[in-house]
């Protein structure tokens, strides 16, 4: 069985994550190759058994567009064979954390001064 992990990664964060899972994989014997998108141009879908897709987000939730060209791939490949799966980071949840924050310590200022 092998397997292919293939990233995009800008900051770190979904390259530390492709990184763990590609550890984990190899721990149960499954022979993994780890490729950044850039890396895996070139290479064909139809020679893994397991492919993982790991992306972050941009704009206002978008993919990045290098990853565009490997979802048509997908689309056009032989993959009825592949098991697939999706991995990601994204910073969506903090910022709605942090604005949350903010309004509740102005209700609580304003409290304050009433
Ligand atoms: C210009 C820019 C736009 C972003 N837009 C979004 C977004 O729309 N939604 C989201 O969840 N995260 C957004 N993020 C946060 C990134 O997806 C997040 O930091 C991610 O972990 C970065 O991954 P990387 O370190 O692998 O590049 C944005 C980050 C940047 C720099």
């Amino acid at each position: 069985m092998k397997a292919a992990i293939i990233y995009s990664s800008v900051t770190g964060n979904t390259s530390t994550l492709a990184e763990i899972i590609h550890e984990k994989m190899e721990q149960r014997d499954i022979k993994t190759d780890l490729f950044t998108i850039d890396q895996f141009q070139n290479h064909s879908l139809k020679d893994y058994d397991i492919i993982a897709v790991g992306t972050y987000s941009w704009d206002n939730g978008d993919l990045p567009l290098e990853m565009e060209e490997l979802f048509e791939q997908f689309e056009t490949e032989d993959v009825d064979h592949v098991t697939t799966g999706v991995f990601g980071t994204g910073g969506q949840l903090l910022s709605l954390f942090l604005w949350g924050l903010l309004t509740y310590l102005r209700i609580c200022f304003l409290s304050i001064l009433i």
